[in-house]
């Protein structure tokens, strides 16, 4: 067994996008790349935690060292979190789709000659974070959530805390201007029960590696 501060312990880390499927071929997806997820689980792994981690198809390689769990949907990531429980933490740093599609076709959707369009209908998938912060048994001791902003950023995501249950959220801004999505760097602001902790911009390395020391430090 290695030794560092989360030796023994079981963090389960979400990432990456979510695929929803139109028909066998087509589907709705999101920008996120993975890469704030991946340097997480990575800077876990490295304080000697177990990782589990759950990701749609991103587009940064998964780290090494880690359970790697392979997902497409929301629906799918749900099930593969509640698989991996319980864990001491779990960090939910996946872009899951609000949606899917409803009326998802089983074979290829084709177009008939006639000009007539489809109609996708829309279905709410499930918030996987708040499922696992309001859990009544077998609750991860600390759960964490993302919240990406282009406005207002500590009081959406201060709301956001309240309204899913989850025990840290970590916020960004992530207005075009930043380059902060899809970009090498981040800039955070950590909120908690005690308030709202703003950290300069570095890279999403660096973030994911004092975040890591801060959920050790919980765990402790
Ligand atoms: O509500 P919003 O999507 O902004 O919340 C973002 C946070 O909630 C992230 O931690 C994300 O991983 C999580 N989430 C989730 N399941 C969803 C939607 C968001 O786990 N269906």
């Amino acid at each position: 067994l290695g030794g560092g501060p989360l030796a023994g312990k079981h963090v389960i880390v979400t990432s990456g996008p979510t695929h929803e499927p139109i028909d066998p071929v087509r589907y709705i997806a999101n920008r996120s790349s993975g890469a704030q997820g991946t340097a997480l689980a990575a800077a876990l792994r490295d304080l000697g935690a177990k990782v589990s981690f759950v990701t749609g198809p991103a587009t940064v390689a998964p780290p090494q060292g880690v359970d790697l769990i392979r997902v497409e949907t929301a629906r799918e990531m749900l099930d593969a979190v509640q698989a991996a429980l319980p864990a001491d933490a779990a960090i939910f740093a996946a872009a899951v789709a609000d949606w899917r599609v409803a009326n998802a076709a089983d074979k290829k959707m084709k177009k008939d000659g006639t000009g007539s369009l489809p109609a996708l209908e829309f279905a709410e998938n499930p918030d996987i974070l708040a499922t696992v912060s309001q859990m009544k048994k077998g609750r991860p001791g600390l759960v964490v959530g993302f919240a990406a902003e282009t406005h207002d950023v500590i009081a959406h995501a201060t709301a956001k805390r309240a309204r899913k249950g989850c025990d840290w959220i970590v916020a960004n801004d992530v207005s075009p201007a930043t380059g902060i999505m899809g970009g090498t760097e981040n800039a955070v602001t950590v909120i908690d029960a005690e308030g709202a902790e703003s950290w300069p911009r570095m890279g999403k390395s660096e973030v994911a590696a004092r975040l890591a020391q801060r959920i050790a430090e919980a765990l402790a």
